[in-house]
């Protein structure tokens, strides 16, 4: 088949790719010039596992092509791929413009069939803005009967584990409108290599489609927030929120995945999702509790590592220098996006420390969204950055963990506490055992487990 995919950010080229991979001939599409120079130069704008193979691969075999060229993008593919960002409007609502934009291309070009599918995630009713888009740009050029469709077809992969997601998917979720056989034949066939097991695909009403999106971000972030609040609940008392995870986890109604207490959600997907769920809540005039709820804990948790390092050293941290381990959002990504490093970060040197940094891939991304952050370049406000996980420790008081590589789940103890000078550790990410780090002479403090 001949697919476009609009939009070449973390879901557009893992979809791009992966539909390349099986075969159909893509053509991805984006506005900025840098990501699509990178692409055609045989690199990847993004860290993302395995990718970088399938974009060789395919692009070598003329499968998967790149342009900025919006004409010959909108000519290439029956199917048309909007996979933009849809970031939070100041009301948090979600800014639609980027997708809007998109279709409004597709009706200004169009000259056949198409299916507008509608990749990003966007609220309950979007698929109807983007049909009035087309329509008023058809239209506009008296080409008012042609014929298109719009389908919803929201992504449910993970940053890190992008290829894995969509290739081997626990459900494929396509809206379609109620008649619509033709748009859903073509997404059944396209799908069917990813959905071996038939039941994995699910068709359903678009409104529906749209809804499940947000209603698994929001899930799956209550589930988080859940357990950070109780985590702190668990320091209070005393009890250990580790021990409690796998005491309600081997429930099966409750379930061990996504159950970790940690030091707070971040990326691009959970913190925008919730606020636009709860905008679009209050607009239909049903406010939700519960997802206001989400974003405060989840706010507050975000501070817990700091606060932690401030119980301990007091609020002036001038003279100290923290070693911290891991800056991206989470393993397997340099996404920095709504990242909990980045507010520890800040509060720390708000506060005069000095920072040595390390993440395995995310450092320039880090550097670039934390000059943003804090006004001045990372070096200026005490922060630096380390080509290694052991360099970071050099001469530094205590180390902070923020991200849970898995580099950092069996460090050299000894080393460790040797580097040290105060043979302190924060653990954002509850990596090890505390018997064992006090048996290495280290403090140790984490989340939702006594310190020691
Ligand atoms: P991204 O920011 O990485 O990529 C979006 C890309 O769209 C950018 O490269 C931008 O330059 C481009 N773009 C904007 N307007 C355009 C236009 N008119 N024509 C062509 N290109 C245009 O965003 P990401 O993370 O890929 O997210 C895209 C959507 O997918 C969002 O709605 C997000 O919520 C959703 N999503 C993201 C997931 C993730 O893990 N990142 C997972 C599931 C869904």
């Amino acid at each position: 088949m001949k697919i476009t995919v609009i939009g070449t950010g973390y879901v557009g080229l893992v979809t791009g790719a992966c539909l390349a991979e099986m075969g159909n001939h893509v053509l991805c599409l984006d506005v900025d010039p840098r990501k699509i120079e990178i692409l055609l130069g045989g690199g990847i704008p993004i860290h993302e596992p395995g990718l970088l193979e399938i974009v060789r691969r395919n692009a070598q075999a003329g499968r998967l092509e790149f342009t900025t060229d919006i004409p010959r993008s909108v000519a290439h593919g029956t199917l048309q791929f909007i996979a933009v960002g849809t970031p939070p409007d100041e009301d948090g609502s979600a800014d639609l413009q980027y997708v809007l934009a998109a279709a409004r291309n597709i009706g200004r070009l169009m000259t056949d069939y198409k299916v507008v599918i509608d990749k990003s995630t966007v609220p309950v009713g979007t698929a109807d803005k983007v049909r009035a888009a087309v329509r008023d740009e058809l239209e506009r050029r008296g080409l008012g009967d042609t014929a298109f469709s719009v389908v919803s077809n929201p992504e449910f992969l993970k940053e890190g584990a992008a290829v894995a997601d969509f290739t081997r998917p626990d459900r494929v979720v396509v809206g379609v409108d109620d008649g619509d056989d033709r748009a859903a034949m073509l997404m059944r066939s396209l799908y069917a290599p990813f959905v071996r097991n038939r039941d994995r695909l699910l068709v359903m009403d678009i409104k529906s489609a749209e809804f499940t999106k947000y209603a698994a971000n929001a899930m799956l972030a209550t589930r988080i927030s859940f357990m950070n609040e109780l985590s702190r609940l668990a320091e209070r008392l005393g009890a250990d929120i580790e021990a409690v995870r796998i005491g309600i986890g081997s429930d099966p109604r409750i379930g061990t995945h996504f159950l970790y207490a940690g030091a707070g959600y971040g990326g691009s997907c959970f913190p925008k999702d919730v606020k636009a769920l709860a905008r679009t809540a209050a607009e239909a005039g049903l406010p939700s509790q519960m997802m206001g709820a989400v974003e405060a804990v989840n706010e507050a948790q975000k501070l817990v590592l700091a606060a932690k390092v401030v119980a301990a050293y007091g609020e002036d941290l001038r003279g100290r220098t923290f070693a911290v381990w891991g800056l991206a959002f989470k393993p397997n990504t340099d996404d920095m996006r709504e990242a909990p490093s980045r507010v520890l970060l800040a509060e720390l040197v708000r506060r005069g420390a000095r920072v040595q940094a390390y993440d395995p891939v995310a450092a320039e991304e880090a550097a670039r969204v934390l000059a943003l952050d804090l006004g001045q370049h990372p070096a200026q406000a005490g922060i630096h950055f380390a080509a290694s996980a052991q360099e970071a420790l050099a001469g530094a008081d205590a180390l902070v963990i923020v991200t849970e590589w898995k580099e950092f789940r069996t460090p050299d103890f000894e080393q460790l506490a040797a580097r040290l000078a105060d043979r302190r550790v924060f653990d954002g990410r509850n990596l090890y055992e505390p018997a064992m780090m006090k048996s290495f002479g280290l403090r140790y403090e984490s989340i939702g487990r006594p310190a020691v």
